[in-house]
């Protein structure tokens, strides 16, 4: 596996990852997976399964991330990263990073912590209030090590996460500054020029709590029932009514999962000026939808038969990833003059 690798020699590094809390939806595909699916051919790419991270805020549930490891595997074969040139790797299971993030909560301040937005808005949205676990509002410096471990100069993240890599980069400097020596690589944010999907119900986000998600995974039917459900514009009462595109989560999908551009500026020129029925956009939405996720879900089928094997793909990306993270807590920790044997 790690032979196929090679010709990335001195393509640059990405560092990718997300908590495994709940199944992957379109929102995680336009926004990170298709584009993981690219950078693979260009880029040295490590994703991250990061159920380390995610014990920070479930604790009291860790039955659901540890079912949700093996589902995000699948989630990320079904789409079409590849094994062979991307590195799947879980994080409990690379220790180096736990104390990469031991040394470097010794590099940020509390008061930097609280004040790191991504934090804040997390804290507020889970009502931690002043019970805040401590590995919670430390993440930040677990994140640093995710993506210092790897020299990674690329994260692909959403807007919302880049604070994280502000912070990332801050403690970078305090190291590097501090020991005199140029080990750790400063990371730029890699955010996508497609803004974030909305949910069905025209929502800023899709979330589990609010029911407005299309899964990867989901069924022929279950696509059919969310398209119907799609908000589109409620000024658009009559077929004759010049509709809205703004806020209009059909075409927003349509916008993503439309392959035929020039047709689609025609049917929004149409809408717009009226004579449009929202069935007939729907129903060209649902085409789309239908036939992007029918190969996934098809492909995600046979990894479900194969689990040993994806578990085995699991545990090799693993071992490569532990080796590279092991060289860089090596480097870190003779910097810092800890090496006495
Ligand atoms: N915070 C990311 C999420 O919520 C997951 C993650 C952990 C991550 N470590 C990372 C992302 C490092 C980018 C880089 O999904």
């Amino acid at each position: 596996m790690s032979a196929a690798i090679t010709s990335c020699g001195a393509a640059p590094v990405i560092l990718t990852g997300d908590r495994p809390t709940g199944p992957l939806h379109l929102g995680h595909f336009v926004g990170s997976l298709r584009n993981r699916v690219r950078y693979q051919d260009t880029c040295r790419q490590y994703i991250m399964i990061a159920d380390a991270q995610a014990l920070t805020d479930n604790m009291d549930d860790t039955r659901k991330v540890n079912l949700n490891v093996i589902e995000m595997a699948l989630d990320y074969l079904a789409v079409g990263i590849d094994p062979k040139k991307s590195t799947i790797f879980i994080q409990s299971q690379v220790p180096e990073l736990a104390e990469l993030a031991f040394y470097y909560l010794n590099l940020v301040s509390v008061a930097r912590l609280e004040r790191n937005p991504t934090v804040k808005e997390e804290i507020r949205q889970r009502g931690f209030e002043r019970d805040i676990p401590a590995g919670f509002l430390t993440y930040p410096a677990s994140q640093a090590a995710d993506i210092t471990a790897f020299k990674a100069s690329l994260v692909p993240v959403g807007e919302d996460q880049i604070p994280m890599i502000e912070q990332s980069n801050e403690i970078v400097r305090r190291f590097n500054r501090i020991t005199g020596r140029d080990i750790l690589v400063e990371a730029k944010a890699l955010v996508p020029e497609m803004g974030r999907l909305p949910g069905i119900d025209g929502k800023a986000k899709m979330s589990k709590s609010l029911r407005n998600m299309i899964h990867l995974h989901a069924s022929p039917d279950e696509i059919r029932a969310a398209v119907k459900q799609i908000y589109t514009d409620p000024l658009h009462l009559r077929i004759e009514d010049p509709g809205h595109l703004e806020g209009n989560v059909a075409f927003i999908y349509l916008d993503a999962f439309d392959p035929d551009v020039a047709g689609l500026a025609e049917l929004k020129a149409q809408y717009v000026r009226g004579g449009l029925a929202d069935s007939i956009v729907k129903a060209r939405l649902e085409a789309c939808l239908q036939e992007a996720l029918a190969p996934i879900r098809t492909r995600r089928q046979q990894f479900e038969k194969a689990r040993g094997d994806v578990l085995q793909l699991l545990q090799e990306g693993t071992a490569q990833a532990r080796e590279t993270a092991a060289q860089t807590i090596a480097e870190v920790k003779a910097a810092l003059g800890l090496r006495y044997f």
